[in-house]
């Protein structure tokens, strides 16, 4: 999950980061409260999961309250990389000396950790790697030993911070550390990272990646979810446990096991080519026990989305065997009643297959088809998407 600037400084005002002092609104008359009540210059910042806030006119210097509320009023609303402004940041604007660059990050191909540093900061940290890479120190972070002091300070020097500001970028880098540690991220980046007039090191811009398979060691993080930029009917399945992602086609798609379901999609794809392009409507893998209520949890989020016209069920009966899972598609459907008003066409195979077909035939419900493999199944439930 990618935070907003103004939640990853709430993470550094927990460990202790040196930052600004700000706070975050929505409308344009708290902007300029926010302002008179920190009664020094603010920066107005647009909150946008996007990069280049700066260059598209989401980054204001305010020296005064009522210009902190003209800023706002233009920043709200802002698009920015597509993406609208609803959020504003209002944190002391500090003086700035230089501006540098700090990053930890999951180093996945290296299988560890990675510092990046560089006294080239503030700027687009890309073109310092493509234009200077010797400027860019990248400096591997042993996950068991971590960073202390004196490796902190270490990092600050390979990226060629200048003598006087070590110890001082030691102790922002190391609570940093902390930040990505202690909280589970898989990215903790400061760009600008920033020194005083008087030598303070402070960290004005904060992008912070937490690593939602941790989440359950962290009941605080659901607070920085952004339910209004979740689709909702992905909100719907996490609320059910169930692994969905929502894709723009008309097929609705579930199997069990992520590797079944991925093939499904590539089948019903390749099936909808012979009938006027219909795509696959979603990934959604119900996993091992494909009960009753899990079938219907699934069943109920795929048919409420509008573009859906058919589903297919494609399922292997392993340990869960076929006469389960027949028995869960007829209870669920029993279950949703009159919400379910699409066909739907079920392939099973695997253990218990004979017993899992006969279950539906004998329930001959009218919406169902019964497939006899994966292609002949991917093909009927493409011809009746069309055919809606
Ligand atoms: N609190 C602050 N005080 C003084 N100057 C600031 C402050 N916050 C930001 N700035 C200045 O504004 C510049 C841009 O801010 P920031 O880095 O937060 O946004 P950005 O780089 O444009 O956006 P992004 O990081 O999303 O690409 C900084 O490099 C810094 O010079
Ligand atoms: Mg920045």
């Amino acid at each position: 999950m990618d935070l907003f600037e103004y939640q990853a400084k709430e993470l550094f005002v927990k460990h202790g980061v040196p930052s600004s002092e700000g706070r975050v609104t929505d409308t344009a008359e708290d902007a300029r409260a926010i302002a008179e009540e920190i009664g020094k210059p603010v920066m107005v910042k647009a909150q946008v999961k996007a990069g280049g806030r700066g260059k598209a006119g989401g980054v204001k210097y305010a020296a005064t309250a009522d210009d902190a509320f003209t800023h706002a009023q233009n920043i709200l609303g802002l698009d920015i990389k597509g993406h609208i402004t609803k959020k504003i940041l209002v944190a002391e604007a500090k003086d700035i000396a230089e501006e540098y660059y700090i990053s930890f990050l999951l180093d996945r191909s290296n299988r560890t950790y990675l510092a990046m540093c560089s006294v080239e900061g503030g700027m687009e940290i890309e073109e310092v790697a493509a234009t200077k890479p010797e400027r860019l120190a990248k400096i591997a972070v042993d996950a068991v030993k971590g960073v202390d002091l004196a490796f902190a300070r270490s990092i600050a020097e390979q990226g060629h911070l200048p003598a006087e500001v070590l110890d001082a970028a030691a102790v922002t880098i190391q609570k940093l550390w902390e930040v990505f540690v202690k909280e589970d991220a898989t990215l903790v980046e400061v760009n600008p990272l920033v020194r005083t007039p008087q030598d303070e090191i402070l960290a004005l811009d904060g992008k912070v990646t937490l690593d939602e398979n941790a989440e359950f060691r962290h009941p605080d993080h659901e607070a920085f979810a952004d339910k209004d930029a979740t689709d909702p009917l992905e909100l719907k399945a996490k609320e059910n446990d169930l692994n969905y992602v929502k894709l723009d086609g008309e097929v609705g798609i579930i199997g069990n096991g992520a590797g079944l379901v991925m093939s499904t999609l590539d089948v019903v794809a390749y099936a909808g080519e012979n009938h006027g392009g219909v795509k696959p409507a979603n990934f959604l893998d119900i996993g091992g026990g494909a009960s009753a209520e899990v079938m219907a949890a699934g069943l109920d989020v795929i048919l409420g989305d509008a573009q859906v016209k058919s589903v297919f069920v494609n399922v292997f009966g392993g340990i869960t065997a076929c006469d389960a899972v027949a028995n869960g598609i007829v209870k669920a459907l029993e279950i949703l009643g009159g919400e379910a008003n699409k066909p739907l066409v079920v392939r099973l195979d695997g253990n218990k297959v004979d017993e899992g077909r006969q279950i539906l035939v004998d329930a001959a419900h009218p919406l169902i088809t019964l497939a006899q493999t994966m292609d002949e199944g991917a093909d009927k439930a493409a011809e009746l998407a069309a055919a809606k």
